[in-house]
């Protein structure tokens, strides 16, 4: 555990004067009113097993829970006995009032526009968990999903679901290393994916991605993958090469098309083996791989009752859902907030859902408005990274297009800065729709920190107070409440239905990355926080080893290890600078190999090469987001006498230092270090 950032450090200025009422538009609709919410905390903070039991009730149960919770940390069971299913819960109940009802309005970057009702995506799970039983799989199997933002990514998830085949989605943003280490790890026995997707008019080609891992995945059987260049879904994009479908084989796996298979399916079929399984409350809905402070990423596992509960009813209170709006959360399926917030919360509430596959810039800067213009879209979820990319555009472009259907805006992932909040509520929400800025983790599997939209006043740059049913607390090393003012560490001192259950095939450094810091079963979330006298809670970034770039988690020594995998490196480490748009950039200091650093020491070309070959490497080994944005090359790096890399001294020297790709000769940072040592240790 690191020291508790000071604000001054981060691009949070606090500013605890400003205020916002809800708008009066806002108040005559909305469901929580300010006169219900005290009540409402009340009743929740006295009794936070009866407050959630009751959000459970609003799910369609198979069989009643005999017991709300058993607690023994680590370990939370909720709505124990019960039995559920999450697909039935998004679909088949929806089916008597919402058949024709808008489930998903999906537009491709091109401008094609498909809407599916929910008959149709339930109709379309069916099929795909008919066929995935047909092949063989049971309850309790894993399944990998590496898709593009398609609907049949939705399907996907849906269909495993269905079947209690444990999903693991992987961002389409990995590359294949990153792809086969989750396959891996998660034991999938099949992998679901496409020939590739849109993005910025160039085509992104995933199958090459998946035929490099799937052949160092032993486990994968079976490979299933819908191939939109023939199915004439390309309109538009410059096609770069990717792989002709050949149906048949990926190394030791069989290769289907998607469609094909789905074709194989007949009505009986679908009538005997459509159906969706009675699963227990517990029964692992999915894992989903997210970065930590050691090198693996971790396999957090989610539950069906208790997460489906934790997500429906923030759903409900957050985004304050009708049948009217047409909700857009401009997520990716691979994080967390993508599985909550795009398919299983909106639509276990039988919402409509916006759908965009593309960049939001492309082709013109305005494209994004111009859908929320064109689709009437009234609630907008998005990330403060892309407000804040946005925002450099200037207020032309959302002023010039008509937005009056938008009623309420949200952010998530990252502190929104007070100036990008201001900019978003005045030139997006027009100064009438409240923002709803939501904390909340992978781990928390739901929104723990909001507004209630309505029902609460909000303050730029602070997500406010915890929602009803979150024993949320801001305390310091020994555990103790901090006063109103200072800083410390997000706690959440009790059990709630949709945290993490574990990580996958590691219950141990679950409990000692979430367990071990403080006692009594209190959960860190790795974040430093400040309460002000309002009891409102500003979040002031990780205390640990995780970045947080443009809202997406990616672990330092994730990137590190990437780097030292480099024939030419010997040493490396990675830290964050604060960066205007992405909220962090990712700095790596590297010492080489004697031969490497002969070869470049006063050679900038030659350093120039291979800073680009080494940011190259690390896009292959994990992504183009995991991409560092400055290298800087160093004889040795600064270590304390034990031997431990001086991070904070590499962090200053990163933010404030000179950083530039002309740097001629290897730095010598242990000069600097001498002045830092005997202050660390
Ligand atoms: C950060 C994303 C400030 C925080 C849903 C957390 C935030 C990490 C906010 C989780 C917010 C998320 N304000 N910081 N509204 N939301 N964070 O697992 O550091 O991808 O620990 O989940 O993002 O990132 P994750």
């Amino acid at each position: 555990m690191s020291p508790i950032p000071s604000s001054e450090n981060l691009s949070v200025t606090l500013r605890e004067t400003r205020s916002f009422s809800p708008s009066e538009d806002f108040v005559s609709k909305a469901t929580i009113k300010a006169t219900g919410y005290g009540q409402l905390i009340q009743a929740a903070t006295a009794d936070p097993e009866a407050y959630w039991a009751n959000a459970a009730e609003e799910l369609t149960w198979f069989k009643p829970w005999d017991k709300i919770l058993n607690w023994n940390p680590p370990q939370s069971e909720w709505f124990i006995g019960g039995k559920i299913n999450a697909s039935f819960n998004c679909l088949d109940r929806h089916l008597t009032t919402r058949a024709r009802k808008a489930a998903l309005v999906w537009e491709g970057e091109p401008g094609e526009v498909i809407t599916w009702t929910y008959s149709e995506l339930h109709f379309q799970v069916e099929l795909l968990t008919t066929a995935l039983r047909k092949l063989g799989l049971k309850p309790g199997d894993r399944v990998a999903i590496y898709m593009p933002m398609i609907l049949e990514a939705t399907v996907a998830m849906l269909a495993c679901a269905r079947g209690g085949f444990t999903h693991t989605v992987i961002f389409g943003g990995f590359n294949a290393e990153a792809l086969k280490d989750r396959i891996n790890d998660a034991q999938a026995r099949v992998v679901l994916t496409g020939d590739g997707g849109y993005r910025k008019g160039s085509w992104i080609d995933l199958r090459t991605q998946t035929d490099k891992a799937v052949a160092a995945c032993p486990t994968v059987e079976h490979v299933i993958s819908i191939q939109r260049k023939l199915a004439g879904q390309l309109r538009g994009a410059t096609v770069q090469d990717s792989p002709e479908p050949t149906p048949g084989r990926v190394a030791h796996a069989l290769l289907h098309d998607w469609h094909a298979l789905l074709h194989t399916v007949t009505p009986s079929d679908r009538r005997a083996m459509g159906g969706p399984e009675p699963l227990d409350s517990e029964h692992p809905l999915f894992i989903l791989y997210t970065s930590g402070t050691t090198g693996k990423p971790k396999g957090i596992v989610h539950s069906t009752g208790g997460y489906l509960t934790g997500v429906l009813r923030t759903t409900q209170q957050v985004f304050d859902l009708k049948d009217e709006d047409l909700y857009w959360c401009t997520a990716d399926i691979g994080w967390i907030t993508g599985h909550s917030y795009l398919v299983y919360g909106p639509l276990a509430a039988g919402a409509s859902l916006f759908i965009y596959e593309g960049a939001p810039n492309h082709p013109t800067p305005d494209r994004i408005w111009a859908m929320i213009e064109r689709h009437r879209i009234s609630v907008l979820y998005t990330a403060p990274t892309a407000i804040r990319s946005f925002m450099r555009l200037g207020i032309e472009l959302p002023r010039s297009r008509d937005m009056s259907s938008l009623r309420l805006l949200g952010t998530v992932g990252e502190p929104i800065n007070p100036e990008a909040w201001m900019w978003y509520r005045e030139n997006v929400g027009s100064g009438r729709c409240p923002i709803v800025d939501t904390y909340w983790q992978t781990e928390t599997g739901a929104i723990v920190i909001s507004p209630i939209p309505g029902a609460l006043a909000t303050k730029p740059g602070s997500a406010t107070r915890p929602l009803p049913g979150y024993d949320v607390d801001v305390v310091d090393k020994q555990g103790n409440p901090v006063p109103a003012g200072s800083g410390g560490y997000l706690v959440i001192r009790k059990p709630w239905p949709s945290m993490a259950r574990t990580i996958h095939g590691d219950p141990e450094r679950f409990k000692k990355a979430y367990f071990s810091d403080f006692e009594n079963g209190v959960y860190f979330t790795g974040d430093g926080a400040r309460k002000d006298n309002d009891g409102y809670i500003w979040c002031l970034g990780r205390v640990d080893d995780v970045l947080n770039v443009s809202g997406h988690r990616l672990g330092t020594m994730e990137i590190e290890s990437a780097l030292v995998a480099h024939p030419k490196v010997a040493e490396a480490a990675v830290v964050g600078r604060p960066d205007e748009i992405k909220g962090q950039a990712i700095v790596a200091f590297i010492t080489l190999k004697a031969v490497a650093a002969n070869e470049v020491s006063g050679n900038p070309g030659a350093l120039a090469a291979l800073k680009k070959e080494l940011q190259q490497h690390v896009t292959h080994e994990i992504g183009a987001l995991a991409r560092p944005d400055d290298l800087r090359f160093a004889d040795a790096l600064p270590k304390t006498r034990s031997g431990k890399i001086l991070r904070r001294l590499l962090r200053e020297l990163a933010a404030g230092g000179q950083i530039s790709g002309d740097v001629t000769t290897l730095e010598d940072l242990t000069v600097l270090a001498t002045l830092q040592k005997d202050e660390e240790e």
